[in-house]
């Protein structure tokens, strides 16, 4: 089909790495008209083969169309790929992943120019783009007008879940899902740490792993009801002073088996702390209390 055929309205799309080009070729296999700029103009080819229109700068492309896609490395390259980008009338959606701060200034910095601003937080990696049932989405939040106007284009590329008109808040969920996912891989490696080296069969043990770590999900549940209910103690199934010892063993045979500590202590030396306040009864939800940092 030829993209510009279609009725559909245009995208411009700025930042053609492994993500942008992943958004490129599901907005192309949707139908939508595509305009696409990179910094580096070679990774543009073979789109324009594909049938998007490569602009020759960031501020052609942003000229071509009203919904302006950037999916850049950071924040600082977003402002330096726009700074000669005239951005009046235009719906600036920001999917480059940066902290909810960096998304605010921006969506500041926008609306300075005269544009919508929604800021964007990918929950998918490349191959997952594109793809209806992949289970890959984005985050959205800014200004909710331009996210009604542009879902159908968005939701072409990835499920698009709008989550508040405060423009750092699509940052902000991304955020704390990738920390939790870093957690559980720095578990994940510990863990392979501990067998690489015996007789155990990785890929075995590998779905064990996967069937382990999905069934313990389910306790954030719990952990979420009990910092709504402020009752730390209610529906305790594992409790902190058990849990307490079960680290000390976790370390111990860490120790033993000759791998090192250093993922595991952190987590261990703050359920140390609660208990030793006195809360042994509870589970882990004291540890959110004792990660809050006061502010300056
Ligand atoms: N890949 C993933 O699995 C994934 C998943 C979720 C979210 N994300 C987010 O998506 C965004 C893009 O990721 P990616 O995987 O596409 O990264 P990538 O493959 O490293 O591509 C980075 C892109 O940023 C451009 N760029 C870097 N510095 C620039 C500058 N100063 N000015 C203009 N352009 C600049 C690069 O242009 P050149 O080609 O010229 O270097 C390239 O287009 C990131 O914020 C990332 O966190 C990625």
């Amino acid at each position: 089909m030829n993209a510009h055929d279609t009725g559909k309205p245009r995208v411009a799309l700025l930042g053609l790495g492994d993500m942008g080009t992943a958004l490129a070729r599901a907005w192309l296999a949707a139908g939508y008209p595509l305009t696409v700029w990179n910094r580096t103009p070679s990774r543009a080819e073979p789109l324009a083969g594909e049938g998007a229109e490569a602009a020759a700068t960031a501020a052609e492309a942003v000229a071509s169309a009203r919904l302006v896609v950037t999916c850049l490395l950071d924040d600082e390259s977003v402002g330096s790929a726009l700074a000669d980008a005239d951005l009046a009338g235009r719906d600036l959606f920001n999917v480059t992943t940066g902290t909810p701060g960096q998304a605010r200034a921006r969506a500041e910095w926008a609306r300075g120019r005269g544009a919508r601003f929604v800021s964007g937080g990918i929950m998918a990696v490349p191959p997952m783009v594109g793809v209806p049932d992949s289970g890959g989405y984005v985050f959205y939040s800014g200004s909710r007008e331009a996210f009604a106007e542009h879902e159908e284009v968005l939701s072409a590329a990835a499920g698009a879940v709008f989550v508040g008109e405060d423009a750092g808040a699509a940052d902000l969920y991304d955020v704390a899902l990738l920390s939790a996912m870093s957690g559980m891989f720095a578990g994940v490696a510990h863990a392979f740490a501990l067998v690489r080296d015996q007789d155990v069969p990785l890929k075995g043990f590998a779905s064990l792993l996967a069937d382990w770590l999905s069934a313990m999900t389910l306790g954030v549940h719990t952990t979420a009801e009990q910092l709504e209910g402020g009752d730390y103690t209610a529906g305790v199934v594992s409790n902190l002073a058990m849990q307490v010892r079960g680290n000390r063993t976790l370390l111990r045979t860490a120790e033993e088996q000759g791998v090192s500590t250093e993922l595991l202590a952190p987590y261990a030396e703050l359920m140390e702390r609660r208990l030793a306040q006195g809360h042994g009864d509870e589970d882990g939800a004291g540890v959110v209390d004792l990660l809050a940092v006061p502010r300056r």
